[in-house]
């Protein structure tokens, strides 16, 4: 099972994205984790998605679409039951390009109102080193992960001004796929709310286990 995660930023596609991957054997691709590992490696790559993550524009397509058409070729995505892409495609043409290389067989899409995302991205905490997010409304001033002790850290595109810019460009480049999945009839529509992740999952989990079988 293939399968894309659609959502604005903050809508909570990777947090979703570890537990679909975990449930269904997937492999989970999240563009945005490859540009930050590149990003703290130093590579060329790194360096050129910086410039635009800092200020929260897209990374080049054709950078993008050459990262994830040969990701989908390595050996842990052939030895599993699929892949969760989570953050691609960004917008039609990485859609169009995306079409080309893969048969994706779901499209979950997070709907959130936006109101909610400038306080959840803008207090966000994240685990250096096993990715686990955080609110820091309920860190109580910790700064270590729970889960493996890890240093919390804040993503650099996490402020205010990164934020707005980030929203905008979903809104001008990435809501348009939700069109373009639900005329090829493959969209899977939850609503994101102020409950928790699990409860969100457990509706995911009903949907995708049908789709599974
Ligand atoms: P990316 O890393 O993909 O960031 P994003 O899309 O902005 O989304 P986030 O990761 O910020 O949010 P999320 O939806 O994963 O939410 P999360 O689960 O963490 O991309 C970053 C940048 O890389 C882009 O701006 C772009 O520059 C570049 N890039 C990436 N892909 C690209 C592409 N294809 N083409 C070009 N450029 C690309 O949750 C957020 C917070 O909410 C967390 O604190 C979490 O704990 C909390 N939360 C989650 N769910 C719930 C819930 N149900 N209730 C309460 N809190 C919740
Ligand atoms: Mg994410």
């Amino acid at each position: 099972m293939n399968l894309i995660l659609l959502g604005a930023p903050g809508a909570g596609k990777g947090t979703q994205a570890t537990k679909i991957a975990d449930r269904y054997g997937l492999v989970h691709i999240s563009t945005g984790d490859i540009f930050r590992a590149n990003i703290k490696n130093g590579t060329k790559i790194g360096l050129l998605a910086k410039s635009y993550i800092d200020k929260g524009e897209l990374v080049p397509d054709e950078v993008t679409c050459d990262i994830v058409r040969d990701r989908l070729t390595w050996d842990d995505v052939k030895n599993s039951n699929g892949y969760l892409l989570d953050g691609f495609p960004r917008n039609l043409f990485q859609a169009g390009e995306l079409d080309k290389f893969a048969k994706i067989d779901g499209v979950v899409n997070i709907n959130i109102d936006f109101s909610l995302l400038m306080d959840r991205l803008c207090g966000r905490r994240v685990c250096k080193e096993c990715g686990e997010s955080y609110h820091v409304s309920t860190l109580n001033g910790a700064t270590t992960c729970s889960r493996c002790g890890g240093e919390l850290y804040q993503r650099k595109d996490d402020n205010p001004e990164t934020v707005k810019s980030r929203l905008d460009v979903y809104t001008a480049q990435t809501q348009p796929l939700i069109d373009y999945y639900t005329k090829k009839g493959i969209i899977l529509n939850f609503t994101g709310t102020e409950a928790p992740a699990e409860v969100l999952f457990e509706e995911v989990k009903t949907v995708l286990d049908k789709l599974a079988k």
